[in-house]
């Protein structure tokens, strides 16, 4: 039930590509609406100015041709003036050139005829004498000239009034009032204001869907990689990667990081299945051997003493081996996670060298040991001391059991200031160079059935490599195929301060783990 509301939920979630697409088309939305509201503006102050030079060029023209007036207006006066058509070629006034006169006659046509304009012309006392058309504004009789915006019917229109004077005094003769309904300015004004609403609309659908576009363009590689983990999830041997775009940004770093972790995922599954293969071969063996032994005992051994004997000989053998195979696949895993369990210890190199080395001496008198120990005083390095015995007996033993003919070991101990340097030199067999990296695998052997014969698994190389390792040492090979090896670990040094710090650590430490029991009875450590 949960789950299902769960899933119903996320459903309903809004996708990158929405949000994408919404967010951009929002942002540019408003930035257009205020480019465009802006342009809008200027422009209609531009066409508006416009009309306000019309009014008042209307007031000049119609001032200027009743100036010339001695007494005060009256409509004999004006209609000549202002209706020059009904006797156009008479000049009016002789002192005025023609020219100028028939500009002002055009002017005066030009301005009367404008629909948007009606003139008016009152004499002093405020009665109308002239009107080109109705004119909805009242008269309002002003001391000097006045252009205003003036609300009528619902509408903005100009208004210019001004006083006309005699001319050359200040007498004043009548007055002269301009109303602009603005009707053009209004109509472009509506025309243009729906225009860029539309383009708005548009503009605003053509970023939408761009930004959809170009959102699913760019988190493609989203969905690739979810799909990637949904197949990776259902079925982690899959093969499944990411596919290789040819982008270079953050979506194709984090898929080919995903399919870095992929592959080291099937790395790990890989060696996990080939572990669990290589340990049931390993103890198949084994296995088999002390069946058919017990198989043989119960058919005809069991009254025979020297079947019973060899039989169980054989068998002991075998649980030898399983119990040494067991031991040291202990061994290994417990070496891969060294630097956890067991951090600051402290261990003189010098004197684990010299004791394993002495124990090698005792146990194996038919080889000749030299030791070469340039360390002047107790070197400590940060190790436990077991797994330090534990990698020189591995190393040593090696050393014994893969030197037939040449029975010497050389052993020597130096450092260089930073790391000290153990090296195990045998003159044995040797390793052929295509082998030398396959010695530190798990279950390797260069020759399988003589290493077993010498009881050998294959591990002692790997658990000494992943303990040195552990602790941040270093273990090298140098081989020569028929001439002999020399294995080699360095680990670093542990000056003074160092080793106080992890003394005083240890001491106020409880111990971590028990310590390893069933190191001590390893097989190797016999
Ligand atoms: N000193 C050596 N000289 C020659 N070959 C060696 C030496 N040490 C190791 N090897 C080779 O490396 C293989 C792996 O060694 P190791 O991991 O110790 O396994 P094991 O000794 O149990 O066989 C050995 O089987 C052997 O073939
Ligand atoms: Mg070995």
């Amino acid at each position: 039930m949960m789950t299902d509301k769960q899933t119903t939920k996320k459903r309903r979630r809004m996708s990158l590509k929405w949000k994408w697409a919404l967010g951009t088309g929002t942002g540019v939305f408003v930035i257009f609406t205020i480019v465009l509201g802006l342009l809008f503006s200027s422009f209609t102050s531009v066409l508006l100015r416009q009309e306000r030079r019309r009014t008042t060029d209307a007031i000049n023209v119609v001032t200027q041709r009743l100036n010339d007036n001695v007494k005060d207006l009256t409509s004999d006066d004006v209609e000549p003036v202002l209706r020059p058509r009904e006797n156009p070629y008479l000049p009016h006034n002789p002192s005025k050139p023609d020219q100028q006169h028939n500009l002002y006659n055009d002017a005066i046509i030009r301005t009367l005829a404008n629909d948007n304009l009606a003139v008016s012309v009152y004499d002093r006392s405020g009665s109308e004498i002239f009107a080109s058309r109705v004119d909805p504004q009242p008269f309002e009789s002003v001391g000097k000239r006045q252009l205003k915006l003036s609300h009528l019917n619902g509408h903005v229109v100009y208004v210019g009034r001004a006083p006309i004077y005699q001319h050359g005094t200040k007498r004043v003769v009548g007055y002269v009032q301009v109303t602009n309904q603005l009707n053009g300015y209004w109509r472009t004004y509506q025309r243009t204001g729906s225009i860029l609403i539309v383009l708005l609309l548009i503009g605003l659908l053509a970023i939408s869907v761009f930004g959809y576009i170009l959102a699913s363009y760019f988190l493609r590689p989203i969905s690739d990689i979810s799909a990637t983990i949904t197949k990776a999830s259902e079925d982690p041997q899959s093969s499944t990667r990411v596919p290789e775009s040819r982008r270079n940004d953050e979506l194709s770093d984090l898929s080919e990081l995903l399919n870095r972790m992929l592959d080291q995922m099937q790395r790990y599954i890989d060696q996990q299945q080939q572990f669990v293969g290589d340990v049931s071969h390993e103890l198949r063996t084994p296995v088999a051997i002390i069946q058919g032994h017990m198989e043989l005992l119960n058919r005809w051994g069991k009254d025979d003493p020297e079947v019973l004997n060899e039989s169980i000989q054989a068998s002991l053998a075998e649980t030898k081996r399983m119990k040494s195979l067991v031991q040291e696949m202990l061994d290994l895993s417990r070496a891969e996670q060294v630097e956890i369990d067991f951090r600051n210890q402290v261990t003189d190199i010098k004197m684990v060298v010299n004791q394993v080395f002495n124990n090698f001496k005792m146990i194996h008198p038919d080889f000749t040991f030299s030791l070469d120990d340039d360390l002047r005083k107790p070197t400590y390095v940060s190790m436990f001391r077991d797994h330090l015995e534990q990698v020189l007996i591995i190393l040593m033993d090696n050393a014994v059991k893969y030197s037939q003919t040449r029975k010497e070991v050389h052993v020597s101990l130096s450092e260089d200031g930073r790391n000290a340097q153990v090296s195990v030199q045998d003159f044995g067999e040797g390793i052929a160079p295509e082998n030398m990296d396959r010695v530190f695998n798990r279950f390797y052997r260069v020759d399988k059935a003589r290493s077993r014969e010498k009881g050998g698994n294959g591990l002692g190389l790997s658990i000494a490599k992943r303990l040195v390792e552990g602790y941040n040492g270093h273990v090298s090979v140098e081989s020569s195929l028929g001439h002999g090896s020399i294995f080699q670990i360095s680990l670093h040094i542990l000056n003074d301060q160092e080793r106080h710090h992890l003394e005083e650590l240890q001491a106020t430490q409880e111990p971590s783990k028990p310590l390893d029991e069933t190191l001590k009875d390893s097989n190797l450590l016999e």
